[in-house]
């Protein structure tokens, strides 16, 4: 790729690497699908096609919307890649076990999700891993290849399961830390419809499902 200087591997994971350099100048992150052998290439590469065009239509509504995201610069669909700007900082995920970040940080982050879902959009893979936060504690969301626009309250809903479990799973210390989230997720207004209560009482709902299968 032209005007590419490429500097170092940012995460080698199943479905992607991420690449940190300069485009231009600009410091940014190239993200490149894997070949997945074991799929059909034909079948590989729509699925490729499909979680490439999905984030780079939700990084551009979300975007335009200036919620904290990447940017993006370039992409090329038939390749499987995207250029996307270079967000400073660590995951949260490193921050919360390091204690840099905490309860505070948590509630931070329950308003800004309500604020991507009010922008009708679900993020599908809501992990501390695809969570960034810098040195003045900005957050921002990365990672948007299983996103969804213009969701079902179950979606939603899932969104906030996925992050009950990564809390659960992986951030133990921090006891109480969902009450938390939904308290920052309510506090910031209503504009899409189902309202902040209602993707509450969906989660709730899935939280009950959940244990009762366990
Ligand atoms: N714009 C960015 N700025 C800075 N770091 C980034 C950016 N995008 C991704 N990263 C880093 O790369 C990691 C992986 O990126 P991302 O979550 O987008 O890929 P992934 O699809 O999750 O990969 P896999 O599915 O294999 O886990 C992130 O956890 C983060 O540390
Ligand atoms: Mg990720």
């Amino acid at each position: 790729m032209p005007m590419w200087q490429q500097s170092k591997i940012l995460h080698q994971g199943a479905e992607a690497i991420v690449i940190s350099g300069y485009w231009m100048g600009v410091k940014a992150v190239l993200k490149m699908r894997n070949p997945r052998s074991y799929r059909h290439p034909d079948l590989d590469r729509r699925l490729t096609r499909q979680r490439l065009s999905v984030e780079v239509r939700v990084l551009d509504k979300l975007h335009s919307s200036e919620l904290s995201c990447p940017s993006l610069l370039d992409v090329d669909l038939d390749k499987g890649w995207l250029l996307l700007s270079h967000i400073e900082g660590e995951t949260l995920y490193d921050s919360l076990l390091s204690g840099k970040s905490g309860f505070e940080e948590i509630k931070k982050l329950g308003k800004l999700i309500r604020e991507m879902h009010n922008l009708g959009v679900s993020h599908g893979d809501l992990t501390t891993h695809n969570i960034m936060i810098d040195d003045c504690k900005s957050l921002s969301l990365i990672d948007f290849g299983l996103s969804k626009i213009a969701p079902e309250v179950e979606h939603l809903g899932l969104d906030l399961q996925v992050l009950n479990e990564c809390l659960n799973a992986s951030h133990h210390d921090f006891e109480g830390a969902i009450d938390v989230l939904i308290d920052g997720y309510l506090s910031s207004s209503d504009i899409f419809s189902p309202s902040g209560k209602e993707v509450i009482e969906r989660f709730n709902s899935i939280r009950r499902r959940v244990r009762y299968h366990a």
